[in-house]
């Protein structure tokens, strides 16, 4: 058994680990590099979760895994951000969230008992004899939109599927809020994110009474602490246009094409401009195609990323890298001083 009293032995671990560095972007599991990241070094962690909708990156996720992975990403942010910090956690409802525990919904319908009529076989024959077609020419000979021959090729329906009788919408917020509660962290202030209304997603309006998926959360947590507040951080416009607003317009992104879940650059340039200044490092533990971490860059911030999966680090790395020496040539004008 050690013979150091736990109080010297803590200090002495924490000398000797060797802490990640900043600006880069690491491949790994959040939950454990994250222990890695010097305590009190982070200004603003903006990120977005998997969804547990059924991405390829989520499918080895049971509901309880998913949960867990938040709860313990959450937890280590009390060690690493700075007091008077912010987590800034972007996040949807579940929409069709399966539970076989639950009535099966009996819908008599009188407009139209057709699913959608676009399957994946449909999608590869057409393939198969024109292969030179891209999604767009697909799916408009279909008739559908592009998300849809773009799901049905990558196999990822939203989990359960929007025609299954046993899902219900299962609320996310209170469990974020929960976890950080419960970590030491406070809810400060939460948007929400309006996207574009995405009708030519989805066909279910014709047969169910359920609403679309047009609007995302963006919940805002606070480390006890000094926190600087400077209101010149915006204009006096951007104050009344969207800094004081607590619904946020701009659409989505809208060719995943690299990447399948991408949230706009819009997103985090507020939240980075908002609760950050410049040489501030953000951090992005859910790191993905690299957006939160470009923008970063672009704000003139220094930043963190983590991806678990090899491809999407590799390219939040070569976005960063590009992003870096943009700034560096002088490339890029911002949008915080071009308005
Ligand atoms: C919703 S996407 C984030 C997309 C990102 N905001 C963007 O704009 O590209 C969630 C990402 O988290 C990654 N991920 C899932 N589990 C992870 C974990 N345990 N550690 C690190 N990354 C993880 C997934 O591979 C996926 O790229």
């Amino acid at each position: 058994m050690s013979r150091i009293p736990s109080k010297t032995r803590q200090r002495v671990e924490q000398n000797t680990t060797e802490w990640v560095g900043i600006n880069r972007v690491i491949c790994g599991d959040s939950r454990e590099v994250l222990q890695r990241i010097r305590p009190d070094s982070i200004a603003l962690s903006v990120w977005s979760p998997p969804y547990f909708v059924g991405k390829s990156y989520e499918r080895h996720l049971s509901y309880e895994d998913w949960e867990a992975l938040l709860r313990d990403v959450i937890a280590q942010h009390t060690r690493i951000l700075r007091p008077g910090a912010f987590m800034a956690v972007n996040i949807a409802d579940i929409l069709c969230y399966p539970d076989t525990s639950i009535p099966r919904f009996q819908a008599e319908n009188v407009v139209s008992k057709n699913r959608l009529p676009v399957t994946r076989e449909a999608i590869l024959k057409i393939l198969e004899r024109q292969p030179s077609l891209n999604r767009y020419e697909i799916a408009e000979r279909l008739g559908v939109s592009e998300q849809t021959v773009d799901r049905r090729l990558k196999n990822n329906n939203i989990r359960g599927g929007k025609h299954s009788p046993q899902t219900r919408v299962k609320l996310t917020g209170h469990l974020v809020e929960d976890f950080a509660y419960r970590s030491g962290l406070y809810l400060y202030d939460r948007r929400v994110w309006a996207k574009d209304p995405a009708w030519e997603n989805s066909r279910w309006h014709s047969n169910s009474y359920r609403a679309v998926d047009e609007f995302e959360h963006i919940y805002i947590f606070w480390k006890p602490g000094i926190t600087k507040v400077d209101r010149a951080r915006l204009s006096r416009e951007e104050w009344s246009r969207w800094g004081s607003r607590a619904v946020w317009h701009f659409p989505s992104v809208r060719t995943n094409d690299d990447h399948e879940a991408k949230f706009p650059s819009e997103l985090p340039r507020r939240l980075v401009r908002l609760l950050t200044e410049p040489g501030d490092v953000v951090l992005d533990p859910f790191a993905g195609s690299g957006t939160a971490l470009v923008t970063a860059i672009e704000l003139g911030r220094a930043f963190l990323g983590v991806e678990l999966q090899p491809t999407y680090a590799a390219l939040a790395h070569r976005a960063c890298m590009k992003a870096t020496q943009s700034m560096a040539h002088g490339l890029w004008t911002n949008p915080a001083r071009s308005g």
